[in-house]
């Protein structure tokens, strides 16, 4: 970032700050991982320079030879990562891969199955502020009261009630593994089109420890940056022909114009790490990690949902325990150098904006090379926090227990 300091002052302070906050900070956003150097790389590159509206081969600008070699290679990563046959990498994020995926298989207006959003859905499936709960009439099923699962029969029944045109599976805060090929058979008995967003979980199932939902869904979107480790941004992925045609239609000229060329190279970086066998070696980490930590909370009395976690997220209801809302309880362990995110847990008789619960996540600490002990530990100082809240000098303990497992685990320090 030497220019930056250099001809921008203001902004580098700011961006260095950011850069010494991951640093020194436990992160556990489930959703947030840290790229390695090439990704980061690819995404600062001069390809940012270049516009190729259109697709390899057939382009709207000049100069494309090379930004065609980059997409290419990026789309035959991800096929190959994910055993599909067709991927569009152009997607800017997961909510326009979203987006391109609704376009390209339901009408407006059509009926969509998905998740509800206060038992783990996402945004884009059906929140009524959201294009998605506005251009589609969005249904949702939720997770079983007792087990805090998806409960498969209730899903089919609801299916075979409202009859709609699409089912939506996946999730942004489901700890347990998805049968996606149940989903698959309740579409068919419906008559509806089967689409996964794997955004969560897409690194586990590149690394093959989570069941494939390309072998069953007829449209497959995912985000890049969470468990699969990449830039910022989406990709759509099928097996069939006629649906890759619309996805591309659909994504270019109909949603986006120019692709960004810099995050489709930082994105085949990260399909091509993922390739590699020492990627499923840290997805096996991460899973270990987040069941290592949710035995831990249990352990100490949180009430976790589903009681455990198959994949890298855990899910706590921290009220019963502590008395503190998800809101209050991740100001707090903000204080302490612990970053999560507040969540509903299902049923939560709080506000979305309060919340009864936290989500946490393992892949960015285990990035950093958390450990299981290490995690234990988090456990713990989380505990503290959470059970002193008004507690200073227990405060300033848990910050220096925070700095000695930060130490012991470095992120970008000696790096420029
Ligand atoms: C399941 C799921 N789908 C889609 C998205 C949207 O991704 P983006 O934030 O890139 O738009 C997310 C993001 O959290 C998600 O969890």
């Amino acid at each position: 970032m030497k220019s930056i300091q250099r001809q921008d002052p203001e902004l580098f302070k700011a961006m260095d700050k950011e850069k010494q906050r991951q640093e020194v900070h436990l992160e556990l956003i489930a959703s947030e991982n840290f790229v390695s150097d090439a990704v980061l790389e690819a995404q600062g590159s001069m390809l940012t320079n270049k516009y190729a509206e259109g697709y390899p081969g057939k382009r709207y600008y000049g100069g494309c030879e090379h930004v065609d070699i980059v997409e290419n290679l990026a789309r035959d990563r991800a096929k190959k990562l994910f055993n599909v046959k067709y991927a569009n990498v152009q997607a800017h994020s997961g909510s326009t891969a979203n987006m391109g995926a609704y376009r390209s298989i339901v009408k407006p207006g059509d009926k969509i199955l998905g998740m509800s959003l206060d038992h783990g859905g996402h945004l884009t499936h059906g929140h009524p502020l959201n294009f998605s709960g506005v251009d589609y009439a969005f249904h949702s099923y939720g997770v079983d009261k007792e087990s805090e699962r998806i409960d498969y029969d209730e899903v089919e029944a609801l299916a075979l009630k409202i009859n709609p045109q699409l089912i939506v599976a996946g999730a942004s805060a489901y700890a347990r593994e998805i049968d996606f090929k149940r989903f698959r058979a309740i579409a068919d008995k419906v008559g509806a089109k089967l689409m996964v967003d794997m955004a969560h979980i897409a690194g586990l199932v590149a690394a093959g420890l989570h069941n494939n939902p390309c072998e069953v869904a007829d449209v497959v979107t995912s985000t890049t940056h969470k468990t699969l480790r990449g830039p910022r941004g989406g990709i759509i992925l099928t097996n069939d022909p006629d649906i890759y045609k619309t996805i591309n239609r659909v994504v270019f000229p109909g949603i986006q114009g120019g692709p960004l060329m810099h995050v489709i190279a930082a994105k085949a970086v990260a399909f091509e790490e993922a390739l590699h066998t020492e990627f499923r070696a840290y997805q096996e980490r991460v899973i270990k990690n987040a069941k290592a930590l949710a035995g831990e909370l249990k352990r100490l009395g949180f009430h976790v949902v589903s009681g455990g976690t198959d994949n890298h997220l855990i899910l706590v209801e921290v009220k019963t325990l502590t008395g503190l809302t998800g809101k209050q309880t991740e100001e707090l362990l903000e204080k302490a150098n612990i970053t999560c995110n507040k969540n509903t847990v299902p049923n939560d008789p709080e506000k979305p904006f309060i919340t009864s619960g936290i989500r946490l996540g393992t892949p960015a600490l285990t990035t950093r090379g958390f450990t299981e002990e290490d995690m234990i530990d988090v456990g713990k100082l989380m505990y503290d926090t959470l059970m002193n809240p008004d507690n200073d000098a227990v405060l300033d303990n848990v910050r220096e227990r925070v700095k000695a497992l930060s130490d012991k685990h470095p992120l970008y320090r000696n790096k420029a």
